[in-house]
């Protein structure tokens, strides 16, 4: 087969190819290299972090759905500290991509505390700032759903980065290219979308939610077509890259989600249907690009 390129460059960074499994679905990498080489991925995302451990919320915290799943993890994660001092050596001992280090906080002085940590650490290339979280009740998605704080949280955390910062935008918004404009305007170097949709399920034989925390993030294919609409619109509207993601399961839906205007793209709930998910993309990445005449990942166009 003729050598097809499956290189794309993010803010200056190079991926060996744009398949990244997406944070909260993939921990620190640790649970995967017993399927996997983890040097097949184009970089990771980790888990969301916040300045201090997190517990994370109540079980039930995960609920079936037939198109996908929901969460209401609630950030659990061990600290900023923790991951920098040993979940970041641990990790690039099994993976040498970049990483991009995904931050959460319920204050503005949080993120920028938890950046100040970890956009020092070697392996970090990218910051994606997590305004979208909708699992807690303070911060979160609070700051993803308003402009003016989504560009606080970017100019606030721009300050002390000393890595390009991408802004993860929540769907749960009426105009996600306001909140895009606004966090372009402030100085981000990217964005990330889409996070999870905000859903709920009950258990109708105990007539109860099925989720401790009632409510949950909906992820998986079922929100592919939303994520896609999403990405197309935002990547209209702004001039900076943005990373697609939000129920991608096929290297069909890594090129459609580029085709949409996506640099790269992040895999989430498929990584836990399918431990595998992300390497089965990845070596079909070719023979869909050979399929459809597309000799590099980095030419794809926007489709008009
Ligand atoms: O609840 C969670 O840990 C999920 C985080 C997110 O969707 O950003």
């Amino acid at each position: 087969m003729e050598q097809l390129n499956t290189e794309v460059v993010l803010s200056g960074v190079r991926f060996r190819n744009p398949v990244i499994p997406a944070s909260g679905t993939f921990g620190f990498g640790q649970e995967f290299t017993r399927y996997y080489d983890l040097n097949l991925l184009g970089g990771i995302s980790f888990k969301g972090t916040t300045i201090e451990p997190r517990f994370g919320n109540p079980t039930p915290r995960i609920a079936e759905c037939q198109a996908g799943m929901l969460n209401s993890v609630g950030l659990q994660n061990p600290g900023a500290e923790h991951v920098r001092d040993v979940e970041l050596p641990a990790l690039r001992k099994i993976f040498n991509g970049p990483l991009i280090a995904n931050i959460s906080g319920f204050s503005e002085e949080d993120y920028v505390r938890a950046v100040e940590i970890l956009t020092g650490a070697e392996q970090v290339a990218l910051l994606e700032i997590n305004i979208s979280c909708p699992n807690v009740r303070h911060g979160g998605m609070a700051f993803g759903t308003s402009p003016e704080a989504a560009a606080a949280i970017t100019r606030a955390v721009k300050k002390v980065a000393t890595k390009p910062v991408y802004m993860k935008l929540s769907p749960n918004v009426t105009d996600i290219t306001a909140i895009a404009k606004a966090c372009e305007d402030a100085g981000a170097d990217g964005l990330s979308l889409i996070n999870t949709l905000l859903g709920m399920r009950i258990d109708v034989r105990r007539r109860r939610p099925v989720l401790a925390n009632k409510m949950g993030g909906y992820s998986g294919p079922g929100i592919f077509p939303v994520a896609l609409r999403m990405v197309y619109q935002v990547t209209g509207a702004v001039r900076i890259p943005v990373i697609g993601m939000g129920g991608v399961s096929t290297a069909r839906d890594v090129i459609e989600m580029m085709m949409a205007g996506a640099r790269a793209v992040q895999v989430g709930a498929a990584n836990l249907v399918d431990p595998l998910a992300c390497r089965s993309i990845v070596e079909a990445l070719p023979e869909e690009m050979a399929s459809l005449g597309i000799h590099a990942l980095s030419e794809i166009e926007r489709v008009s």
